[in-house]
Order: structure tokens, then C-alpha cells, then sequence
């Protein structure tokens, strides 16, 4: 369960970009570990918007939460404390998992239970899945709603048809039931890898 060799710094960037879009690939799904504040509960939530990358200087990931995920409580509710993600292998089984964690509130459910999977610490307390393939430790260092008006100032000064323009309208696409995402740059602290 703790079989895991693990990386930081100079080695965890260079594994982080080498394998991004194999081992790591958040394309394909991944599960964001955080742990309720209140109750002590760890959840996980599947998750495929984001991506890796460097920011002030530092290796960080990015990710899209929307405000009615347990996901982004728990997060709120614990600012300071870090969050998992867990990538795991590319089995039948684990698609499944990741269809469950993507369907299933943990607000109501134990997912770890239900998905019959384990859950591994941290040093710090954060949860991760603990038969994943590899797991990225990591710190939000900056969090941002997505904004209408992020959108409009570079659709308004474009030089496209209305058409074009409305096409290109992904506030309204997606985001016309106001449950917004908050955009979350987390800095890498940890990678583990079998
Ligand atoms: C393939 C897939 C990818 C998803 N990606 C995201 C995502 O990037 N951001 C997000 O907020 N929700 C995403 N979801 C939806 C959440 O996983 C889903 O609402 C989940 O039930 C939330 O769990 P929670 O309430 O325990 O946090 C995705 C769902 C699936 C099936």
C-alpha cells in the first residue's frame, strides 16, 4: 500500500513533464483527493479539466472545480491544507472507479468504500488512492472564479462574425445555471510512483 518510491524538486518536474501524457495523463481522468475539515472524511472526485505546467518558478498543476462539488467544500474548508491527485492504471476496473467518482457525491457517499478501494496519508494528512499508479502531492497557492468578463473581452475586440462570436460564447455554454469553477493553481510538492 505505501509501495511507492517518491520524488521532489529537480526529479519531480522532469518526471512530471516526461510523463504528463501517459502515466500522468489528466486528459484521461484523475481523482482529487481532500478530506472534509468538519467530519475527518476523505473523498475523492474524478476530474479531467486542468493540465501541468510551471508557474513563479515552481512546478504546479491547475484544476477546474465547480461550486457544487463536496470536492470544492472540502477544499474551502481546509485552505492551507494540500490536495491529491491520483492517477490510476488503465484497467476496465478502474474506469469504472473513475465513472463512479464522477457520478457519486461524497457528500452522501463513502467512495472508497463503495468502489471497494484504499486510502492512503500523506506526511500532512492528504488522502490519495492508495493502489494508484502515481500520485502528484500539491498546495492551491492561487484560486480565481471563471469570470463572464474574461471571456468578453477577448470575444468583443475579435474580428469575427456575430455568429462566430456566439459559438464562441462558453460562459453561456457552460455556465448558464451559475454553477461557476474555480480555477485552482496548486504548487507539485510530491510525486509518488510505483
Ligand atoms: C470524466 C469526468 C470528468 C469530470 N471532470 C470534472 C472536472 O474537471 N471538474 C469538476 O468540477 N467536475 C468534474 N466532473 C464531475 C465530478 O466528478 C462529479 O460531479 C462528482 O460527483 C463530484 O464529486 P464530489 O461531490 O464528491 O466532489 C467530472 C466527471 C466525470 C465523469
Amino acid at each position: 500500500m505505501t509501495n511507492f518510491k517518491e520524488y521532489s524538486g529537480e526529479k519531480a518536474k522532469e518526471i512530471l513533464f516526461s510523463q504528463s501524457t501517459e502515466r500522468m495523463n489528466i486528459g484521461k481522468g484523475m481523482l482529487i483527493g481532500t478530506k472534509d475539515a468538519g467530519k475527518g472524511k476523505p473523498n475523492i472526485m474524478t476530474a479531467t479539466w486542468g493540465g501541468v505546467g510551471i508557474m513563479w518558478r515552481r512546478a504546479v498543476c491547475f484544476c477546474a472545480i465547480r461550486h457544487s462539488r463536496y470536492t470544492y467544500k472540502n477544499i474551502e474548508g481546509s485552505v492551507g491544507v494540500g490536495i491529491s491527485l491520483s492517477f490510476l492504471a488503465p484497467t476496465q476496473e478502474n474506469a469504472r472507479v473513475l465513472a463512479f467518482c464522477g457520478g457519486h457525491s461524497g457528500a452522501d457517499t463513502d467512495k472508497f468504500a463503495e468502489c471497494r478501494i484504499g486510502c492512503a496519508y500523506s506526511e500532512s494528512g492528504i488522502p490519495y488512492v492508495a493502489d494508484a499508479d502515481s500520485v502528484i502531492l500539491c498546495r492551491p497557492i492561487y484560486s480565481q472564479d471563471i469570470k463572464k468578463e474574461g471571456f468578453e473581452h477577448f470575444r468583443d475586440n475579435c474580428e469575427c462574425t456575430n455568429s462566430q462570436k456566439s459559438e464562441a460564447d462558453l460562459f453561456s455554454q457552460f455556465y448558464s445555471d451559475g454553477d461557476i469553477h474555480r480555477m485552482y493553481i496548486c504548487e507539485i510538492e510530491k510525486i509518488l510512483q510505483r
